[in-house]
């Protein structure tokens, strides 16, 4: 355990464990409604309503306090310590793009309210949708879809109709290479194409020769991530494009990691036809943990007719969602998306501005070649790429004779007050940690975590670290026992 740090493990009980009969908390307003002579609140809830002896836990409001605070300190955020979660940028989001997502008139406006009475929120999409398609090179954006993997899927499905609609119907192959997100084979086989891989080479480089290998009549479109899960830019990118685009096929730009790339480069301009952001990392929406999210498609001209619907538009000045767009593949989600999500990203754009949004991509390619050359090369040597500069991340791979490794740099980092980098990932990288710092890091906040992973690898090094962590509220878990018998209801 680092020096300084005390054990702090413990158990908080349930509720219904605290529970004492007889208990109350705060006392409803029906004394003061019985002395002006009105009636029990409860008769005024018709008898077949009516929920009685319902078995509930009786506390006092001052032990519920701190159940709950409580248990917002059992857990980790990017509010408490460095969060370089790789692939999943967990960047810190201005509390002001909170506090106006959860203003007032946000929380009350109704996805089945009349257009006509939503006029301002429509008109900051329709704005959030100019900013996005500025921002890509893209002709429009769908911002319905709720999640990375749901804008591939709606991508890949646009792909598919753009290839049908010219009645090239054999086009079923869509080229992924090895370094990419597990999502994008997933979203190309559930649209039913044949998912044809493309191997990196020891540069961590998808090279235009190995596209052309595979290219052919059959390939409906190739999935690229620029820059990759390895954190580098791929250097053939515009001749990966025009070796897919010579064969007849679309390109699709996986942009969850344009946090690299915000202000300084745009997929348009490298010849994608359709794409996918992640607000929900790089336009600072916390990611994870199952919150909404919104993975908008964007699309060049000659595919923004298919886009999923509902797409904004403006006639005489008044903005309506349009559903009725006979090319769209469809909606994909209800409504117009996950609107908070969408607020946020707009009032961080708004927030930051044109320079303000390349200085974070400079930042974020800062801190993490910083941090990634801080760390104890020997331990923590890289596979692929090696003398490239990193973009926003840095995979390594941690050096020991046995497998392992990485998983307990990953459990012993916890000790230090920090979170693990993402571990295990991409998979052509053995004993991978994938380190994310983004921009929002100080310089000591970076040497700190620098430090602690040394530490960590000369303590396995010595074969002197012990079993971590112990001072998280919960030590090791069976990672596959928490996630298979998966208990969410307690029975008391
Ligand atoms: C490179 C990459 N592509 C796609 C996705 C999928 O995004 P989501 O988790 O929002 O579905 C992720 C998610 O972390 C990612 O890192």
């Amino acid at each position: 355990m680092p020096e300084g740090f005390q054990q702090a493990k413990w158990k908080e009980p349930l509720l219904s464990e605290l529970s004492r009969a007889g208990r109350v908390g705060t006392t409803p307003p029906s004394d003061r409604a019985i002395m002006e002579g009105s009636p029990e609140p409860a008769s005024l809830v018709p008898k077949s309503m009516r929920r009685e002896a319902l078995k509930l836990p009786e506390l006092s409001e001052l032990q519920v306090l701190r159940h709950f605070n409580r248990l917002s300190q059992m857990n980790f955020s990017v509010e408490l310590g460095m969060y370089p979660l790789g692939s999943c940028t967990m960047k810190y989001n201005p509390k002001v793009s909170e506090m106006i997502a959860g203003s007032d008139s946000m929380k009350q406006a109704h996805p089945l309210q009349p257009a006509e009475t939503v006029q301002g929120l429509l008109s900051i999409l329709s704005d959030l949708e100019g900013f996005l398609s500025e921002i890509t090179g893209m002709s429009r954006f769908s911002l319905t879809t709720a999640a990375g993997a749901q804008g591939e899927f709606a991508g890949v499905l646009m792909i598919r109709k753009y290839h049908s609609a010219r009645g090239e119907h054999d086009r079923d192959e869509i080229i992924v290479p090895d370094s990419a997100h597990g999502t994008n084979p997933a979203s190309a086989a559930m649209a039913g194409f044949k998912v044809v891989k493309v191997p990196s080479d020891s540069r961590g480089q998808v090279r235009a020769q190995a596209v052309k290998e595979v290219a052919s009549d059959r390939t409906a479109g190739m999935m690229f991530t620029v820059p990759n899960t390895l954190g580098l830019f791929e250097q053939e990118a515009a001749e990966v494009s025009e070796a897919v685009h010579g064969a007849g096929g679309l390109m699709y730009y996986d942009g969850a990691n344009m946090n690299a790339l915000l202000g300084r480069a745009r997929p348009g301009d490298m010849g994608f036809d359709v794409m996918h952001l992640n607000l929900h990392k790089t336009f600072a929406t916390p990611h994870g943990g199952g919150g909404p999210g919104a993975g908008p498609v964007g699309a060049s001209e000659r595919l923004a007719k298919y886009l999923p619907v509902p797409l904004l538009s403006r006639k005489d000045g008044t903005y309506s969602l349009d559903y009725d767009l006979p090319d769209s593949i469809g909606p994909l989600k209800g409504f117009v998306g996950n609107s908070a999500v969408l607020l946020r990203a707009y009032v961080y754009i708004r927030l930051l501005g044109a320079s303000g949004l390349a200085d974070v991509s400079s930042l974020a390619v800062l801190a993490a070649n910083y941090l990634w050359k801080s760390l104890d090369q020997e331990g923590f040597p890289v596979s692929h790429g090696k003398g490239l500069h990193r973009k926003h991340e840095a995979v390594v791979s941690v050096k020991g004779e046995l497998p392992g490794n990485a998983m307990k740099v990953a459990k012993a980092i916890l000790d230090y007050g920090m979170h693990a980098p993402t571990a295990y990932f991409p998979l052509i990288v053995s004993e991978a940690l994938m380190i994310e710092p983004t921009e929002s890091e100080p310089l000591e906040v970076l040497d700190e975590y620098a430090s602690a992973m040394n530490r960590i690898y000369g303590e396995i090094k010595r074969g002197a670290l012990g079993k971590a962590p112990s001072r998280t509220s919960v030590g090791k878990i069976d990672e596959v026992k928490a996630s298979h018998p998966l208990t969410l209801r307690v029975h008391w």
